[in-house]
């Protein structure tokens, strides 16, 4: 799994940083009363070596529709192209779901909220598309636009969770989410990007693949985000 970067956003070095440290958030962060029980993040990001560079990262250039759905791409999106959901260079080869926008602060370490528990996830799987692992290949992923004002870090594991499976005890009686949660859990020094994603900047995932959270840089101020779900793949 790679990210294909724009190089209109600069350079990878400022873009993607890299931790292999996973904190129990409870631990860690004294105040986050609102997280579920073992909730991970990533701490300790560093630069990039030059190896890793090239195992993590490549030029949007070099994505083709060769790659279907198995990418992750950050590039830029202005307003206009973003309320005619045209998101030059990806097309979807499915109709385009809008998504409730949502609208962050910088002041907690992550951002994604569980909608039945009202408990924040930490690292987690999404599952709109609900198909078990050996399926997920087929889920739609989605582009995510930064409105500003603040940039975002969106975190990112990358091993599929396929991948996931084959180190976590009897998947198959386990929900996807449930063998991501496992793997996070029982890997201490799972590899995790963190990708800087500033206002009018968008990325494409398969969030349903590829474990994942979000943080609002810290500094007071909000971000809007919006998501859509589709098929997207390198026009
Ligand atoms: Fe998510």
């Amino acid at each position: 799994m790679k990210i294909y970067l724009d190089r209109r956003l600069g350079d990878v070095h400022d873009l993607i940083s890299f931790s292999e440290t996973l904190v129990c958030v409870q631990e860690y962060y004294p105040d986050a009363v609102d997280y579920r029980p073992e909730a991970r993040l990533p701490v300790d990001f560093r630069k990039l070596d030059e190896f890793e560079v090239n195992k993590y990262t490549a030029s949007l250039d070099e994505l083709s529709i060769e790659d279907e759905l198995d990418f992750v791409a950050i590039f830029p999106c202005d307003q206009q192209s973003e309320q005619a959901l045209d998101f030059s260079p990806f097309l979807s080869l499915s109709p385009v779901a809008a998504l409730d926008p949502s609208i962050d602060d910088g002041d907690r370490p992550s951002i994604t909220v569980d909608r039945v528990s009202g408990l924040r996830l930490g690292l987690h799987l999404d599952s709109w598309d609900g198909l078990e692992v050996s399926s997920r290949w087929k889920s739609r992923n989605r582009i995510v636009v930064n409105r500003g004002p603040a940039d975002r870090y969106v975190y990112l594991v990358p091993v599929p969770i396929e991948e996931m499976a084959e180190s976590v005890a009897s998947p198959e009686d386990l929900h996807p989410g449930e063998v991501a949660d496992a793997y996070v859990r029982n890997t201490g020094r799972a590899p995790c990007l963190r990708m800087l994603q500033p206002a009018n900047v968008a990325y494409v995932c398969c969030t349903e693949r590829l474990v994942h959270d979000a943080c609002v840089r810290a500094g007071g101020i909000r971000a809007e985000s919006r998501h859509y779900l589709g098929h997207f793949v390198r026009n």
